[in-house]
């Protein structure tokens, strides 16, 4: 609640405080754009002269009068005070291409087709913003996506939102020149969309006894009648669908449905539990594949999805079955021995292929999650790579066409800032920054396989998620960073640049009626290590621009009157370091305490005795002496994971070393069951074969505790050795990781 009432504040304080605007902050950034001299004055109505006709003329005025753009369209031409958009099949740039040039006279836009004028529009419309719509800068921009599918994912089944917020954030992503919207209809926590033959999808299974997901979660997982005076949910009517339909199509946005099989299924199996392998409500999450009837329904059901929806892609989900009843069920099994299926994988398999069949039969082709290709890939699949982008090369390797939407930069439900500020998600941790690092290609593609990447999506699972309000908080501003990603070539891509539009754009977004979070002012220390001169290079800074960073290093705490931040700080051996953000004079943020060491351990060899995990590699063994500190999530790159594993680690310092303080820091998350070690045991040794124990610290950590924790396990102290091992090992519990950063030595 707190919370709540203090982002308001600081985005009140954005609004009155926004950095002064230039003249060239369209977001996504256009490939080429040049400023000219004098501008357009908005003061009459501006005449549309266009070729456009029939309903892409009529979807393209009314969108404009959605717009604070004054048009009016005659059907003259016009030598002045025009808005021209031109179609022209021989124009030179892409599908989605457009040139926009704006001069005293009027605004022209030209593309091959009205999705690049609408492309074209955007930009105009940015820039007519920027000055209230009173004016818009002479320019001269050419522009086109670098890629064609750039889309947002929306989990309607764990909460379930509205007609009226799908429309709005359609109107963002047309903002952002997004142009999918992956409409998750159907998962376990409910069913959302009306099937004219199987209504027991939406008076029961879209209906669950309790206000959010995570009650209905811990307690029982039933779905109750739509007339239960406890019911809550919802779901879309294929009138909704027509009308959303119809709202995005004049936004040039295709909607991609998913109807999930064979997982995530457990409402379907409440409501028609003759379709599973138990054939008993509340027993299994995935469709029975022996049955007939499964594919009977499914049938019937795309049959309704592929009448409403004009997508050329059906989503038919693929992700996390659990298979684990066909492995008993006689009707999976007796399918696996007539179709001489190896394997519960292949049983999948077979599914998927007779699916898309289905689909293909009907002019569609079928996209689904990286498990689609576990047992072999079907034909015309096209594969979206949630689980890295393993399947995604996987699957361009195979001449398949790839949608990128690894977890690592476009889940959207993992926290944006420091995981304690912030409220409860469901783990991870993915900043804006992150986020617009990422490169959809992987860089040892060659042309041919790069061609195969469609593009980039962001993905909105919403267990943690149960207002609108919160929502949307999740998916902006990093969903601005995506479009960017999607749009931007890789040399036109510019995070100081981004960083200021968007810092430009939250309080638009604000003005606009959404709820987006308004930037961390989380202090971040990128760290550069010299090696050479033996000391650490740290910067200090925070995604919310306009702020004073003031800092100590003598552990006192950050005041207005301390030290402000101008250049970086070099730390030759310790350094206590505590900064802390100010806006106006007052703390705009948390204060960052941190121990920055150039330490004895740093460049030395390090020897582990069991081995970390390929998935969270940092540079190998030696990241855990080269200086470099992780941050507040396991992703960064600078966090070695050991799974299921203890750690085990000897750094050989190269000569006996006078010692007095050792240290590592742990994290505990536990959804992703991220855990502190049980304890860090601390030994030393001379000869590296004999080891003594120096100290054993534990902690009281529980691993029932919800929130992100860090914890460091710190020996002081005075020995002498040249061997330094740090044994920490794995909690009793069913499996996870133990992460470490760094082991300091000094
Ligand atoms: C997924 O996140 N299960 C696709
Ligand atoms: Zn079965």
């Amino acid at each position: 609640m707190n919370r709540r009432i203090s982002t308001f504040l600081f985005a009140l304080s954005l609004l009155a405080c926004a950095p002064v605007a230039n003249s060239q902050n369209i977001i996504p950034a256009p490939q080429h754009m040049t400023v000219g001299k004098g501008q357009l004055v908005l003061g009459s109505k501006l005449n549309l002269v266009t070729n456009l006709e029939g309903k892409e003329l009529e979807n393209m005025q009314e969108y404009i009068k959605t717009t604070q753009l004054k048009v009016e369209y005659t059907g003259k031409k016009s030598m002045r005070n025009y808005l021209k958009m031109t179609l022209d099949p021989e124009f030179k740039l892409g599908n989605e291409g457009y040139t926009l040039k704006v001069n005293s006279k009027g605004a022209e836009i030209v593309a091959k087709t009205s999705d690049g004028l609408f492309y074209g529009l955007q930009s105009l419309l940015q820039l007519a913003e920027e000055r209230n719509f009173k004016s818009v800068i002479a320019v001269e921009i050419e522009d086109e996506p670098r890629f064609e599918y750039r889309g947002l994912h929306l989990d309607e089944s764990r909460h379930f939102s509205s007609k009226e917020f799908v429309k709005k954030q359609l109107d963002a992503l047309a903002r952002y020149k997004m142009n999918r919207f992956h409409w998750h209809l159907t998962d376990g926590a409910g069913w959302r969309l009306e099937i004219k033959k199987y209504p027991r999808l939406t008076n029961f299974a879209a209906w669950r006894p309790y206000e959010t997901w995570k009650e209905w979660w811990k307690a029982d997982r039933l779905y109750c009648n739509q007339d239960d005076p406890a019911a809550r949910g919802g779901f879309y009517t294929q009138e909704d669908v027509k009308e959303i339909l119809e709202y995005a199509e004049m936004r040039h946005i295709t909607i991609v449905p998913e109807i999930e099989m064979p997982g995530h299924s457990e409402e379907v199996l409440a409501a028609y539990p003759m379709l599973s392998c138990a054939n008993d409500m509340y027993k299994n999450s995935d469709f029975c594949i022996g049955k007939e009837a499964t594919f009977a329904f499914l049938e019937d059901v795309l049959t309704e999805v592929i009448d409403l929806f004009p997508s050329h892609y059906i989503h038919i989900g693929g992700d996390e079955a659990v298979k684990s009843g066909w492995k008993t069920c006689p009707d999976c099994q007796r399918r696996m021995k007539e179709e001489g299926l190896e394997n519960v994988d292949e049983l999948q398999s077979y599914m998927i292929h007779r699916i898309e069949e289905f689909v293909n039969s009907k002019g569609r082709d079928i996209i689904g999650w990286d498990e689609i290709l576990e047992g072999g890939l079907a034909p015309n699949a096209t594969v979206m790579s949630w689980r890295g982008e393993e399947g995604g090369i996987t699957a361009a390797k195979a001449g398949h066409r790839v949608v990128m939407t690894p977890g690592g930069f476009c889940y959207l439900d993992n926290y944006q800032t420091d995981p304690s500020t912030q409220p409860e998600a469901i783990g991870g941790y993915l900043t804006l920054e992150k986020v617009y690092s990422y490169n959809p290609v992987p860089a040892s593609f060659t042309e041919e396989q790069a061609d195969l990447i469609l593009g980039v999506q962001g993905n909105v699972w919403r267990e943690y998620m149960p207002t609108l309000e919160h929502t949307e908080y999740m998916i902006y501003p990093r969903l601005i960073a995506l479009s960017e990603v999607g749009w931007t070539n890789l040399e036109n891509k510019d995070w100081e640049s981004f960083r200021k539009r968007v810092n430009l754009e939250i309080p638009r977004l604000i003005e606009k009626g959404y709820n987006p979070f308004t930037l961390s002012t989380m202090i971040d220390t990128p760290m550069r290590v010299d090696y050479d001169k033996k000391e650490i290079k740290v910067a200090l800074q925070c995604e919310r621009l306009g702020m004073d960073i003031h800092y100590t290093t003598d552990g006192s705490e950050p005041t207005v009157n301390s030290p402000l931040y101008k250049d970086s700080l070099t730390v030759k051996e310790t350094m206590h370091l505590k900064a802390r953000a100010f806006k106006d004079g007052k703390p705009a943020g948390d204060i960052l305490s941190k121990r920055i060491d150039y330490h004895k351990a740093i460049g030395k060899k390090v020897t582990l005795a069991k081995p970390y995990s390929k998935n969270y590699p940092a540079s190998g063994e030696k990241s855990l002496v080269d200086g470099y500190r992780g941050g507040k999530g396991y992703g960064d790159g600078l966090w070695l994971g050991f799974l299921n594993n203890d750690v085990d680690a000897v750094i050989d310092l190269g000569e006996k070393t006078d010692l007095s303080y050792i240290s590592t820091l742990g994290m505990q998350a536990k959804g992703p069951y991220v855990w502190l070690p049980k304890y860090v045991q601390i030994q030393i040794s001379d000869d590296g074969k004999n080891f003594t124990d120096l100290a054993r610290l534990t902690h009281d950590i529980s691993t029932e505790r919800e929130e992100v924790t860090f914890h460091d396990f710190i020996w002081e102290g005075k020995a002498s050795a040249r061997y330094v091992r740090i044994y920490a090992p794995i909690v009793d519990i069913d499996g996870g990781w133990i992460f470490l950063d760094e082991i300091i030595v000094q």
